[in-house]
């Protein structure tokens, strides 16, 4: 049996009607930047996240930077993050120009661990980024509160945890602003590159509707800014998914709690960990070999086996070659967990299109390794 990554093309199939429909209003409206498409989307976005504002642009990572340069963080500032996330997240910082600073993870989440965030604020502190990683929320309520006690901002990096929550708060509520990405992976994702910024704070919207467009909000009138839109054809394709998203969000989880109740008795791997009170909506189903010297060898096993098991993200960011690429970039104490985080992790196959009995075919692919162990 093979088992696919993602399932792309048959998301598509199941919703081709409705997403062809609104491809077609968008081409036959003549309109496809910042068209009426745009705009419907938009209001979409932020009345799902329940924000005042949502906007459009070129891709998650545009979404970051832009955010920051919204809040007027730039050189000479530092801005908070952990090492095992996705590279656009530091990227991002470097982009606005500031100082990208890593702390730990949390060994259970793997998001930002809240306790290792004080002991990296310096006076040039203005930012903390956590990450919604894999799909879970970070701890919002005490990045909160630490940023509150430093005057600090919060801008949520929730490119892969679209319609998760956390115990007693929601994306988007604890923060300047939440982030997001629409590359075709994700839990919300169109056919190519589109991210979008949510956010309550009219000057952020206001700003960042002026970057993303050559800094202009009326025809020839314009200031310093960018050229990052979410173009029409992307926004209808993901107006058309994002009346799927809940339910979609619920197969990853069933699929997710099928991987949970088959691979319990392993004994050679970790499996992810949902909070307590806590929606977590399984972009990437995540286990760790518990040696990580084992790890490439489960790689293997499954991938020769027909199953298209990844890694996000075997090299953190300050393990990459040439880091800091002459940036400014700090480490704040051991980041111990991260980096085994990046040894051992193992992805398996998750999209809410997978079938009973291709989650089954990996579930015994694993076990039977697992077994194989001594
Ligand atoms: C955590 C995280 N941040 C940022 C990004 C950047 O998004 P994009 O690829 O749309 O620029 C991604 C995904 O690609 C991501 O997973």
């Amino acid at each position: 049996m093979k088992v696919e990554f993602y399932g792309h093309v048959r998301q598509y199939r199941n919703l081709q009607k409705e997403i062809d429909a609104n491809l077609q209003q968008v081409l036959l409206s003549g309109q496809y930047v910042m068209g009426p498409m745009l705009k419907r989307f938009e209001e979409e976005l932020a009345r799902y996240h329940n924000t005042k504002f949502a906007i459009g642009v070129g891709n998650g990572t545009d979404a970051i930077w832009l955010a920051l340069m919204a809040l007027g963080i730039g050189a000479g500032d530092e801005v908070i993050t952990h090492p095992n996330t996705f590279f656009a997240t530091a990227e991002a910082i470097w982009i606005a120009g500031a100082t990208a600073v890593f702390v730990d993870c949390d060994p259970r989440t793997k998001c930002i661990d809240p306790a290792k965030i004080e002991a990296a604020i310096t006076p040039k502190t203005r930012a903390i980024v956590p990450v919604h990683l894999y799909g879970q929320c970070a701890d919002m309520i005490a990045i909160r509160k630490i940023a509150e006690k430093h005057n600090l901002r919060v801008i949520e990096d929730n490119a892969q945890a679209m319609g998760a929550s956390g115990s007693g708060f929601k994306i988007g509520e604890l923060s300047d602003a939440a982030t997001t990405s629409f590359i075709i992976q994700k839990n919300l994702g169109t056919f190519g590159d589109g991210g979008a910024l949510m956010t309550n704070h009219p000057q952020i919207d206001e700003r960042i509707r002026k970057l993303r467009n050559h800094g202009s909000n009326a025809r020839n009138v314009h200031s310093y800014g960018f050229n990052s839109r979410l173009d029409d054809l992307h926004a209808g394709i993901l107006s058309a998914k994002l009346k799927c998203i809940d339910a979609w969000n619920d197969l990853r989880r069933q699929w997710s709690a099928r991987y949970t109740a088959g691979l319990k008795d392993c004994r050679h791997i970790d499996l992810p960990v949902e909070l307590p009170g806590y929606r977590h909506v399984f972009h990437l189903y995540v286990v760790e070999t518990k040696k990580p010297e084992r790890r490439d060898a489960l790689l293997k096993f499954l991938n020769d086996a027909g199953v298209d098991a990844k890694t996000h993200y075997s090299i953190a960011i300050h393990q990459q070659a040439g880091y800091p690429w002459g940036r400014d970039a700090r480490i704040v104490g051991p980041v111990s967990n991260a980096e085994r985080n990046a040894a051992s992790c193992v992805s398996l196959p998750m999209f809410p299109e997978l079938m009973a009995e291709e989650v089954d075919y990996v579930v015994a692919k694993v076990k039977e390794w697992d077994k194989a162990q001594a």
